[in-house]
């Protein structure tokens, strides 16, 4: 296409107008003004202009080349400003919200639990979610083929390898590492294959385990009434102890609390069975212990007033929003 001087102004505004790039610059630059370029050609047709006109021509090539130079040199520093601009900070923007979290209310309810035995002297103590039959079943007395493992179906990684059903492995793990005497608390995640709405698969737990010369059942009854008293900040509440089996306890027993007029089970307990003890080196005729084990959600959901377990799991911000205010309770 043919070019007319009279439009080449236009035309590169036009050009500039949409170019923000360095890059974008050069090539129009080259493209105006280069060896090649729009400016250059009309210079090179000078030779055909009539001689009378050629020296008016001439000169308004020259304005023409000026005006062209000047607006891509501004355009340059337009571009050089803006890149300087984005470079310096903007203390006008408005600030990012951080969202604060709040604590789960299953952590709540074990920090609490673990606030009130600790007033007792107990310490926790960690022990591992994948384990082995020997800490989950056989050093808790409940040998292969025991009746009491139907309670328990896990989820095996192969024969010897399962997803701990119950924080009571960790009972071993503590004595083993610390003998007699001891007390201990520990909290954790414990799978079962059950699934309902007061059933979950991955569940909490929480152990306690003491042991020391001259321990006794009322020692077990008082220490597990004063931690209901605590936990629910009222002396009024009713409790109850009922016989029951646990291989690893002996005798055994599962405390009842009253609750809205119904007797509710909240824990199992009883006096570490000898056979227990023996496993792990520690002498039965001079040591004695206590033990008791409790599902946290059961006691979130006393705490709370929750209906359905499942919403612990949910992670539904606006549930776990609402315990934020809870957070040193
Ligand atoms: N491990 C038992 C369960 O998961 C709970 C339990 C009962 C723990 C009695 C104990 C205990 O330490 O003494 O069902």
């Amino acid at each position: 296409m043919k070019i007319n001087h009279t439009d080449l102004e236009a035309l590169l505004k036009q050009d500039l107008e949409t170019c923000n790039k360095e890059h974008d610059l050069q090539q129009i630059k080259s493209r105006y003004l280069g060896k090649k370029g729009h400016l250059t050609n009309l210079f090179s047709s000078l030779k055909d202009i009539p001689s009378e006109n050629r020296k008016s021509y001439g000169s308004e090539l020259n304005n023409l080349k000026q005006i062209l130079t000047k607006l891509i040199n501004s355009k340059f520093e337009e571009l050089d400003n803006n890149k300087e601009k984005s470079k310096r900070l903007d203390l006008d923007v408005p600030a990012r919200h951080h969202q604060f979290g709040s604590h789960h209310p299953i952590s709540l309810v074990i920090r609490r639990i673990e606030k009130i035995f600790s007033g007792f002297g107990f310490e926790t103590h960690d022990g591992p979610e994948i384990e082995t039959e020997h800490y989950n079943f056989k050093s808790l007395n409940i040998p292969d083929n025991h009746p009491a493992r139907d309670m328990h179906d896990t989820f095996y990684f192969d024969s010897d390898l399962l997803l701990r059903t119950h924080t009571s492995s960790v009972q071993i793990h503590a004595m083993e590492h610390m003998s007699a005497p001891l007390r201990v608390l520990a909290p954790g995640r414990v799978y079962r294959c059950d699934s309902d709405p007061t059933h979950s698969p991955m569940f909490h737990q929480i152990e306690g385990l003491c042991v020391d010369t001259d321990i006794s059942f009322s020692n077990l009854k008082w220490l597990l009434n004063d931690f209901i008293y605590k936990f629910f900040q009222s002396k009024k509440i009713k409790t109850r102890f009922r016989p029951s089996y646990f291989p690893f306890t002996e005798p055994s027993a599962e405390m009842d609390i009253m609750f809205n007029g119904k007797w509710l089970e909240v824990l199992g307990c009883g006096m570490v069975h000898p056979n227990v003890l023996k496993n792990v080196n520690i002498d039965p005729k001079k040591y004695s212990g206590l033990a008791f084990g409790l599902g946290i959600e059961r006691f979130a959901m006393l705490a709370y007033q929750i209906k359905d377990l499942r919403v612990f799991f949910e992670n539904d911000i606006n549930f776990l929003e609402q315990f934020e205010s809870l957070r040193e309770s």
